[in-house]
């Protein structure tokens, strides 16, 4: 049905304006002052911003990990994110080494057709290199939409791969018009710390952080910078927690090398101090990059405010403490890594990064939407409030203040990273592609009215469209 935002101010990454916005069939087709439709239903968003439909570029929904399987799927995990003005995730889509990619691809479809409650499409992990692989990732960038590979340099004897795969990875990617995402921390040199402690006794949750030492995020970034730079390639640096790792992009980009960096907002508000937590609550911290020491923080901040780190995603990807974390209990290697952040993604970089003056509103647009649409192929359909673009839209209440909890959240999982954290800004509603999935802070959507999204390849965006100029 044809809609009327009415009275709402409206932000892009680059503007901020009244002015009403009007969709049709699920597309926006106006955006003017007074817009008037006898047919249309009329919407007030008085107070209120319109901010594009958040992108989550990095989820981890129903996925097996750590001997068990995430608590969130894409149904529970999609209703979070909606409820924090997500309208699409781009999920990990895990493969297995000697099966076809085309295979995994399957299992990821099976796992988020009737479930999705909002739109979706899938980043592919590359752990191996060979004649059939390399004849696969040209057809999954044409065929399946997939234009952005995964490749874990950590996590040795499970998901890792070796530099020489990451190099043929980005090698072929380039070639073909993909991007190449890197979990960048050094396994091999995790693999003997952690074996190490484990001998000495040391089995609590913080040494999950002191295992992995900034120093070995910095070591495996700048080497994934360098290959990037050897190849002429596009690298996509995921969760960056560290100094150390955004140095080294820094130092990359300041050089010509096409390296993005992304961070998330638990490496923004916690630190490793919460892994000391008593009753070994520590292990509802468990992040692989693990959470830093305070002073961490500021640079990542900094970072965002001056564009050497681009983008927001949650790392969704969480566990129940009780029968999940718990599987850790003697033995902090065996804690499952990660948690639940999907849902208060936008709002956490909203009360903490705009309302406390760290980055402006037009950033916050560009860190947690326009920028990921952008680089993974969705932009202009996704990513801005302009006329052709979907109608993804979050009515945003700048003003509200609320306190993260499990009690409120609308995840499966039993707890929340950020339990009594105190925030300013809260959606309202939410449009997916016209229609309401959050009405009044409801949730009225269907599973399985999420959409597969096909990508462009790397850099579409840049493409000018010629053919589209008047003559
Ligand atoms: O601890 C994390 N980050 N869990 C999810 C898997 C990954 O490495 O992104
Ligand atoms: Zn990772
Ligand atoms: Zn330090
Ligand atoms: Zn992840």
């Amino acid at each position: 049905m044809t809609k009327i935002i009415k009275n709402g101010c409206i932000v892009t990454a680059a503007d901020t304006f009244m002015a009403d916005v009007k969709m049709e069939d699920g597309i926006i087709t106006a955006i003017g002052k007074n817009l008037e439709d006898d047919h249309a239903e009329i919407i007030d968003a008085k107070g209120a911003y319109l901010f594009p439909g958040g992108i989550d570029p990095h989820t981890h929904l129903d996925m097996p990990f750590g001997g068990t399987v995430t608590k969130d799927d894409f149904e529970s995990g999609t209703i979070g994110a909606a409820y924090g003005g997500t309208t699409t995730v781009i999920d990990f889509c895990l493969t297995d080494k000697g099966k076809p990619l085309s295979e995994a691809i399957s299992t990821w479809h099976a796992k988020s057709k009737d479930k999705a409650v909002i739109d979706y499409g899938f980043h592919l992990m590359i752990s191996e290199i060979n004649d059939e692989v390399l004849q696969e990732i040209p057809r999954v960038i044409e065929e399946e939409g997939i234009s952005s590979f995964k490749v874990f340099m950590a996590y040795k004897d499970v998901f890792q791969a070796d530099d020489g795969t990451l190099y043929q990875t980005l090698e072929t990617a380039k070639k073909h018009g993909g991007l190449v995402m890197v979990h960048a921390e050094n396994g091999d040199v995790i693999d003997y710390l952690t074996r190490k402690a484990l001998e000495e006794g040391h089995t609590d949750p913080i040494y999950h952080a002191l295992t992995r030492p900034p120093e070995i995020e910095g070591e495996a970034t700048g080497r994934a910078c360098q290959l990037t730079a050897l190849t002429n390639s596009h690298l996509y640096v995921v969760h960056v927690s560290c100094q150390d790792a955004v140095d080294k992009i820094t130092e990359a980009r300041n050089k010509g090398v096409d390296v993005w960096g992304e961070t998330c907002p638990q490496y923004l508000v916690l630190d490793q101090s919460d892994l000391e937590k008593p009753n070994f609550e520590g292990a509802k911290y468990v992040w692989s990059p693990p959470l830093r020491e305070k002073h961490h923080q500021d640079v990542l901040w900094n970072a965002l405010k001056t564009g050497q780190l681009q983008t927001i995603g949650s790392d969704q990807c969480s566990f129940d403490f009780k029968g999940q974390k718990d599987l850790g209990r003697d033995d902090f290697t065996k804690i499952p890594n990660g948690g639940p952040i999907i849902e208060d993604r936008m709002t956490i970089l909203f009360s903490e990064g705009v309302k406390k003056d760290r980055i402006t509103l037009n950033q916050f647009v560009d860190l947690t939407s326009t920028r990921a649409a952008k680089l993974f192929g969705l932009y202009p359909q996704k990513g801005s409030i302009a006329v052709g673009s979907d109608a993804d839209i979050v009515i945003y209440d700048p003003n509200v203040e609320r306190v993260l909890s499990a009690e409120t959240h609308h995840l499966t999982v039993d707890y929340s990273a950020f339990e009594g954290m105190k925030v300013t800004g809260e959606p309202v509603s939410v449009l997916s592609r016209g229609e309401f999935v959050i009405r009044d802070k409801q949730f009225v959507g269907r599973a399985g009215n999420g959409q597969y999204l096909k990508r462009e390849k790397y850099g579409s965006e840049r493409r000018i469209k010629t053919e589209t100029l008047p003559v």
